[in-house]
């Protein structure tokens, strides 16, 4: 595999009047780990087969769960609630996934030894306390160190049922909680920040389990009980907004181009960054919109338009757009006038620094960009903006969608560009360069 790509051209009509993106990264670790705990076989079509699926597959087979793949179609056959095998000495490696490290955790309860969890370089760096807090309330101990990887834990069998608040607004603690309330005695009630609600949608209407789900001013209120067993599903994945977000943004900033992107996820609670595009000028439609058990699935209409202009969007909005900020970023680089995006904290807490990382890209390309009250951005646009130079971007550690951003950034705006590391895109998105170069991209 190559360690570097080279881009000296922009793209700015494509060959293809049509794409699909690959399968909803979200969603397809969720069905992973919850068919993994059901009682009988479950199937996926359409699953995305990246790095990060693979480790949370890679995992519930070390615990003793069939898997069988055939191309994107994917079978479990679930153990139970308590049917894992824990092995001694058992070391369970998330890779760089932390939904797949976080949504694990709550599932080994019932191991009479201390299981391991580990993960990559970057996942080690992550904060692991905003699940170990509300998992120590439903019983789990952990030996030594509970922040961060590798951590050691173990639970009985039957959890305690508890309140929790959960304040950072993270859809990867809510579902935490939710998964242990699966196991727990009794009622479980989490008072909670608006976040991507796929598991509440997936809970509800794929596996069909009870739970209350409601929303008082700014916070969303969700209520289950403990289980017996929970009973096998089917799901068919449609494509990841964060993924056809690059190709939303390359078309965009394209001279020439218009773009539809088939069969992707458009759930409410992960379209911020079309919210925002639009708030800008970009005039993105959804067509052919239905809804597949709770999730919202569209095509997508995009054109290129490079009459945009600046905003100062409510933080209210991040959650729904966290994954795609880098990208919102490089769009507001050409908008008329200076966009300010404030709160973004937990931009700083992904993969790698997202926030600092967009900050020192912006600035090495020449865009007037300045960090603001420690945790927010302001950018200069510069509607005309065409580059010249030449850029080289490192692997800040592997950070998936700092490549992905980055060669959009090449074929937008120009310059001769080196991008390290071509690997880290099939964490999320392994078509990521196929799709580029069947558009017309030229890429070595
Ligand atoms: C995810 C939630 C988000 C997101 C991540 C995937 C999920 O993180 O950044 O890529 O699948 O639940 P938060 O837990 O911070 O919301």
């Amino acid at each position: 595999m190559k360690k570097k790509i080279f881009i000296n051209q922009t793209l700015n009509t494509f060959k293809r009047k049509s794409i699909e993106v690959d399968g909803d990264k979200s969603l397809s670790i969720r069905f992973v780990l919850l068919s993994s705990i059901s009682k009988g076989k479950c199937t996926a079509d359409n699953i995305l087969i990246s790095e990060d699926v693979k480790s949370a597959i890679n995992i519930i087979k070390e615990l003793g769960v069939k898997v069988i793949l055939k191309n994107k179609y994917c079978e479990v056959f679930g153990k139970g609630l308590f049917g894992f095998k824990f092995k001694k000495n058992l070391i369970l490696d998330a890779g760089n996934s932390g939904t797949t490290a976080r949504l694990l955790f709550p599932l080994l309860n019932n191991s009479n030894n201390w299981i391991k969890i580990t993960g990559d370089q970057s996942l080690k760096k992550r904060d692991m306390s905003r699940i170990t807090k509300p998992l120590g309330l439903f019983g789990f101990k952990f030996k030594n160190n509970e922040k961060k990887l590798p951590i050691f834990l173990k639970g009985p069998k039957l959890l305690k049922s508890c309140n929790y608040f959960e304040k950072l607004g993270s859809a990867q603690c809510k579902s935490a909680i939710m998964f242990a309330a699966l196991k727990a005695k009794g009622t479980t009630k989490i008072k909670c920040l608006p976040s991507r609600n796929h598991t509440e949608l997936m809970f509800k209407n794929a596996i069909k389990i009870p739970i209350k789900i409601s929303k008082k001013k700014k916070y969303e209120f969700i209520e289950l009980n403990g289980l017996k067993e929970l009973k096998p599903f089917n799901y068919k994945i449609p494509g990841d907004i964060s993924s056809a977000s690059f190709f939303i943004v390359l078309t965009l900033l394209s001279k020439n181009s218009q773009l539809i992107i088939k069969n992707v996820n458009i759930n409410p609670s992960r379209i911020g960054i079309i919210k925002i595009l639009n708030m800008m000028g970009s005039k993105i439609k959804f067509i052919n919109k239905r809804i597949y058990k709770g999730e919202s699935i569209s095509d997508i209409y995009i054109k290129s338009n490079r009459n945009l202009n600046a905003i100062k969007p409510n933080s209210k909005i991040n959650s729904s757009a966290i994954d795609e900020f880098l990208l919102i970023f490089l769009v507001a680089s050409v908008c008329k006038g200076i966009s300010i995006f404030k709160n973004l904290g937990e931009l700083n807490k992904k993969e790698s620094k997202r926030l600092d990382w967009g900050i020192k890209i912006l600035k090495m390309i020449g865009i007037k960009v300045k960090k603001i009250k420690n945790d927010g951005i302001k950018i200069w646009g510069n509607p005309g903006f065409k580059l010249k130079n030449k850029y080289i971007i490192k692997e800040y550690l592997k950070d998936h969608r700092i490549f992905m951003v980055s060669t959009i950034a090449a074929l937008s705006f120009g310059g001769d560009w080196k991008i390290y590391d071509p690997t880290s895109f099939k964490t999320s998105f392994p078509n990521f360069l196929r799709i580029l170069k069947s558009l017309g991209a030229n890429i070595k």
